[in-house]
């Protein structure tokens, strides 16, 4: 298998700006797992292999490696900083000072601007990486409409200024998207969000699509590998399913090239993560041959068991009751 794919022949989704982008990119968030070098050192692999998106964060603590990586990839003349489209967000401890979160990410990942800007979480409620699960910071606070119109409006000057080119929503809800949405000023481009086959949040994905807001699909393999922390009795491994086995036999592929086909076939933009060669190519070739049915997209449809991965406890606030109360599971926004 050649392990170059003409970033050419990758399909691109269309954003409301008339802007073209790659239908698929590559995750950066390591985890407990890997370190920045070893992430940084899959990103150098994947330039080179024809990825060109891929979505970093302040959080994750690798940006200044990835910009190591992009600098000397700029430099050997692999890629030009227009042909890349870097993501990254704005972390819950900076929602008051954005441009100084975006002036550093910018610095750390050597690239002039940032094409996609996203808030990281709609609440400014910090929590140190890898904390317990079950940790609450006394600060912490519910959602608040007007907090969140204050972050975006310094967003929305980073525009201005030219520091970034789109802005997006992270972690989003319908009824969180409807008390912000008719107070801004510059409609955000993509809204990043938990999706694969377990868990499709169909209405969530057609309210964004008809809001003309491309949905960024993360965790798009549901995260095999992601830490004990966040795994939950529960929780459903989406590659292991019998419809998906059979699906990924009949393609003569892994069971994680089928759920990434099905997101790029819906028409999110899968931003899958891994730093083993084989299976980031692997990642990047499913967009350019060998299509689902009809018949697998519909029996993948079927797969949804509402299985919520990130159920995101740490951000809760004093007096929340559970996990659910940051997602308005009934409709309105829980305060
Ligand atoms: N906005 C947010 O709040 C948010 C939240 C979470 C994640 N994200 C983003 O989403 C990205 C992806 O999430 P994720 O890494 O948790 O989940 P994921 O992409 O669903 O799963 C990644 C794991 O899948 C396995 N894998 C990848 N490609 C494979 C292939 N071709 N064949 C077999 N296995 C394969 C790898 O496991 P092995 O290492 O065992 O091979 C890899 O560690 C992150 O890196 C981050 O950029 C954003």
């Amino acid at each position: 298998m050649s392990n170059f794919i003409n970033p050419a022949i990758v399909p691109k989704m269309k954003l409301y700006t008339g802007e073209e982008i790659p239908c698929i990119g590559m995750g950066t968030f390591g985890s407990d797992r890997f370190t920045a070098e070893q992430v940084s050192a899959a990103v150098a692999g994947a330039i080179r292999c024809g990825y060109r998106m891929f979505d970093c964060a302040a959080c994750y603590g690798n940006e200044d490696q990835i910009g190591k990586v992009f600098a000397e990839a700029f430099k050997e003349g692999v890629v030009e900083r227009k042909d890349l489209y870097v993501m990254t967000k704005v972390w819950n401890d900076m929602h008051d000072r954005v441009e100084e979160s975006c002036r550093k990410s910018i610095v750390d990942l050597q690239s002039e601007y940032i094409d996609l800007f996203f808030i990281h979480w709609p609440f400014a409620n910090y929590h140190a990486p890898g904390c317990d699960v079950d940790s609450r910071n006394p600060d912490s606070k519910p959602f608040s409409p007007e907090a969140y119109c204050k972050t975006y409006k310094q967003c929305e000057e980073l525009v201005k200024k030219g520091l970034i080119k789109s802005i997006g929503m992270s972690n989003m809800t319908i009824p969180k998207l409807e008390a912000v949405l008719p107070h801004i000023e510059i409609m955000p481009v993509a809204c990043e969000m938990e999706l694969h086959p377990c868990f499709q949040q169909q209405e969530l994905f057609d309210y964004l699509v008809e809001h003309k807001i491309q949905p960024i699909g993360f965790m798009p393999i549901g995260s095999p590998t992601r830490p004990e922390r966040d795994m939950c009795p529960e929780d459903v491994a989406d590659i292991q399913l019998p419809e998906m086995k059979a699906i990924a036999e009949a393609h003569g592929v892994h069971p994680a090239v089928i759920a990434l086909k099905w997101a790029v076939q819906r028409g999110q933009i899968p931003i899958p993560f891994s730093v083993y060669e084989a299976e980031y190519v692997s990642n990047l070739k499913l967009t350019t041959e060998d299509p689902l049915t009809e018949a697998e997209m519909e029996t993948i449809k079927t797969l949804e068991k509402n299985n919520r991965l990130v159920k995101g406890q740490v951000f809760l606030w004093e007096g929340a009751e559970s996990w659910e109360d940051l997602w308005d599971i009934d409709g309105t926004i829980t305060k």
